[in-house]
């Protein structure tokens, strides 16, 4: 048995989707932990596209248990619109291979009203969230309004939080938003059926986890978003509103750490980032437009188009200490082939000074500049490479560059979306 955790650690979209489709191959069991349908996961399969937002990226395996830890705010609208049109795929989605905790928290429709009607009242100064509803809904959890799965099964409770928060939402969304409110009955009428649909899936996910483990098990875990949009360690404000961090695969799974053997860190070859906030190593040249392009860089949840950039060593050495990494799967390397020169940011220059390490606190990252390394680029096509050995010296050469300067292996290196277009170098699962 060994168990593995998967995050991200730049500003999501790295490609954990993929890469967690690939290991769930060995794993029994994979679970999700934190964060909701602001996630895009893209999985292809045989050429066919898949984008979960919620339900684990295991499920296109057919004998994988999925769970949907107690850290994940969930939108039953949003769960069992993806179960449907996995269904309709072809893909068995049951409780036989997807549990629900029951203590997730549930995000309501005056989450989603909430987010949006801040963001409209921010203007300029917006976040540029998912307008999903995730930062209110957390915000209820920790406030101790939420609503949570036990709560939806059962009628009674249901109707009671329910009649207790929506007068203060209204007020809320009246009165200091000037947006829309929303009607108390009409929520109850839709989500009674949301509870019957989803009533078989919801299970006590930490106890479901304990017996996989015993049972000799591997379990992976799923991270969603990156480790600089965590609420405590990334680019506050411009996060999201979610531990990211592999810490809390722990908590929002209800497993201890004693149980978790390594850490993959996912790094895009590059750097990517959608909505706004800092971001050191922005292109906004036409090597930034030529990485959105052969990268196909556009949201997986909203659309939008991802601001892109040079890989930052400086942001993924960050990630590799607060994550504790035991190694990296690198993705997107082949967007980079055809680029004469590529530039590694190895440091900032703050105020004068060299800062080797990524700031804390508030207005610092704003005002530094990147300090490159430039390596010499490849031309050749890598996307049918099957081993390390396949691949250009200069992308060798890039590839430990970024080992030294973040201390961390490279495990895994992807050159292309789909499950076949993977180097694999170690398995994450054997562990020594
Ligand atoms: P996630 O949120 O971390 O799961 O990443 P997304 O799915 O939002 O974005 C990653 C995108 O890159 C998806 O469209 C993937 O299909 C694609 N992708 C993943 N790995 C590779 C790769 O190695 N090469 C290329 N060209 N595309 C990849
Ligand atoms: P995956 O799992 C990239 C960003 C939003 C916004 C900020 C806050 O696919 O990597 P939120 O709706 O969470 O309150 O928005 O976080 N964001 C993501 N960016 N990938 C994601 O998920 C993201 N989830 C949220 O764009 O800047
Ligand atoms: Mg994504």
């Amino acid at each position: 048995m060994s168990n593995v955790i998967v995050i991200g650690t730049q500003w999501g979209d790295e490609g954990k989707g993929k890469v967690v489709d690939v290991l769930a191959e060995k794993a029994h069991v994979v679970a999700r932990f934190q964060g909701g349908n602001n996630a895009g996961h893209t999985m292809v399969v045989h050429g066919e596209t898949f984008i979960s937002h919620l339900i684990p990226s295991g499920i296109l395996h057919p004998d994988k248990l999925c769970m949907i830890g107690n850290g994940v705010v969930v939108d039953p609208r949003v769960l069992i619109q993806e179960i449907t049109d996995l269904r309709e795929r072809g893909i068995s989605v049951g409780p036989h291979n997807l549990l629900v905790s029951e203590n997730a928290h549930l995000i309501m429709p005056y989450h989603k009203l909430v987010d949006h009607g801040r963001e409209k009242l921010k203007g300029d100064k917006k976040l540029g969230t998912t307008g999903r509803g995730i930062g209110p809904c957390y915000e209820d959890k920790v406030t101790r309004r939420g609503i949570r799965f036990c709560d939806l099964i059962d009628r009674k409770t249901f109707e009671e939080k329910l009649s207790l928060i929506v007068p203060e939402k209204n007020f809320y969304l009246r009165d200091f938003l000037k947006y829309d409110t929303v009607d108390q009955e009409s929520i109850f009428e839709e989500y009674l059926p949301y509870a019957e649909t989803l009533r078989s899936h919801v299970t006590n996910v930490s106890l479901a986890l304990r017996q996989a483990v015993k049972a000799g098990d591997h379990v992976l875990f799923e991270g969603a978003q990156g480790t600089h949009l965590d609420i405590d360690h990334g680019t506050y404000p411009f996060v999201t509103s979610s531990n990211t961090v592999a810490g809390n695969a722990c908590c929002g799974a209800g497993i201890g750490p004693t149980q978790i053997h390594s850490v993959i860190g996912m790094v895009k070859a590059y750097t990517t980032r959608v909505g706004r906030g800092p971001f050191p190593t922005e292109l906004h040249d036409d090597i930034g437009d030529r990485l959105q392009e052969r990268g196909a860089e556009f949201g997986a949840t909203t659309g939008r188009r991802r601001r892109c950039g040079w890989l930052d060593a400086v942001v993924v050495r960050n990630a590799a200490r607060l994550n504790s990494l035991t190694g990296i799967a690198i993705t997107k390397l082949d967007v980079l082939s055809g680029l004469k020169t590529l530039k590694i940011c190895t440091a900032y220059e703050y105020q004068g000074d060299r800062l080797p390490e990524f700031p804390s606190g508030s207005g610092v990252l704003e005002a530094c500049q990147p300090i490159y390394e430039d390596l010499p680029g490849w031309s050749e096509d890598i996307t049918a490479v099957k081993d390390d050995g396949g691949l250009p010296a200069n992308a060798r050469a890039y590839l430990r560059r970024l080992e030294e300067l973040v201390e961390t292996p490279i495990h895994i290196i992807s050159v292309g979306p789909g499950r076949d277009e993977t180097i694999m170098l170690k398995d994450p699962f054997d562990t020594p």
